[in-house]
């Protein structure tokens, strides 16, 4: 598989050495920074022989070298800054978006991508708008990265592993994520059997937070590992690598009640994009909730208009 990663700042490069690290793919890192991609391509290329994989990555600046992806990742635009506001980064990013994609499209018509990018819903829908592509060739990453978080901060508060630890959000990042106390579990038992339900609206809450949690403690900068780990799994999972239905950013045909909009919700994935929303038996609190995040996501897409 041909994957190409735009955007060569912390989330992008850590993307691009996830997926050669593990032989997922020929990856493309493509930044307008001049000589950024190229050396960190190189630096990649030679920690192969320590690591043990083969060093197919290459940088660029130029898009003829992207021709042919089968995924393109795009990680391009800058992170929410204090005192930046949501329209300032909606302005800011949806530029770049719009660009990225103009310029990749021709030469690989037929790829998926994955919006990393923030605002995520809105800077998904661009992409989907502005590629023109099959809806479901288009998705962003938001729910694999929350349901990470939630997993690992479940896992500290047991003293387990996070290994053990089931859990999925759905909706969106922030005050509209959705999580779904009655679908996790911890070694196959119900965590809310293990938690009280003061301990589980923290461990949300934490989760919910968890991006200006990690901003607040680099103060320069934004979160990357768990970031760019997701977006991986989410790669991964299309490669068919992994099949078990992942959290993502998905334009919805009527699941959930749900129409003509990008919300997270658990899909397969497969070399033709999202390949199923799976339908889980949500109850009527989870499924208000997560009705209320796609409503309020059209309602953040509108924004776009008034750029
Ligand atoms: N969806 C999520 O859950 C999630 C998680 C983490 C970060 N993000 C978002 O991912 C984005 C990147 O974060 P980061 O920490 O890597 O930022 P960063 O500043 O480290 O990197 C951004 C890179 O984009 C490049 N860039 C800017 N304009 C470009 C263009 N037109 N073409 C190609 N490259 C261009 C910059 O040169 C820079 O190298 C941000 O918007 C951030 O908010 C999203």
């Amino acid at each position: 598989m041909r994957v190409t990663v735009v955007g060569s700042g912390f989330v992008g490069q850590t993307t691009a050495m996830r997926l050669v690290e593990r032989g997922l793919a020929e990856v493309v890192l493509i930044d307008i920074v001049e000589g950024l991609p190229q050396g960190l391509a190189l630096d990649m290329r030679q920690s192969a022989p320590v690591v043990g994989f083969e060093p197919t990555v290459v940088g660029t600046n130029d898009y003829a070298d992207t021709a042919g992806s089968d995924v393109v990742v795009i990680t391009a635009g800058f992170p929410r800054q204090p005192g930046m506001s949501r329209m300032d980064l909606l302005g800011k990013n949806a530029g770049i978006v719009r660009e990225v994609v103009e310029r990749f499209i021709p030469s690989s018509p037929n790829a998926i991508i994955v919006v990393v990018t923030n605002p995520l819903d809105e800077m998904t829908f661009l992409a989907a708008d502005v590629s023109g592509f099959p809806k479901e060739r288009v998705m962003g990453m938001a729910g694999v990265l929350d349901s990470a978080r939630l997993r690992a901060f479940i896992a500290e508060e047991l003293g387990v592993s996070p290994l053990v630890v089931e859990a999925m959000t759905l909706g969106s990042h922030g005050e509209s994520m959705v999580p779904l106390p009655r679908h996790a579990t911890v070694d196959g038992k119900p965590l809310a059997e293990l938690v009280d339900n003061a301990t589980l609206g923290r461990l949300f809450a934490r989760t919910r937070d968890a991006g200006a949690e990690i901003v607040g403690l680099l103060k320069k900068g934004s979160a990357y590992y768990a970031p760019s780990a997701s977006a991986a799994r989410m790669v991964e999972t299309i490669a068919g690598r992994n099949d078990g239905p992942l959290p993502v950013s998905a334009w919805c045909t009527g699941q959930y009640g749900i129409d003509e909009v990008y919300v997270g919700v658990p899909v397969r994935l497969s070399l033709a994009g999202v390949s199923e929303i799976v339908e889980l038996d949500l109850n009527d609190d989870e499924l208000a909730a997560l009705r209320a995040a796609a409503e309020g996501i059209r309602a953040k897409c509108a924004d776009l208009g008034a750029l």
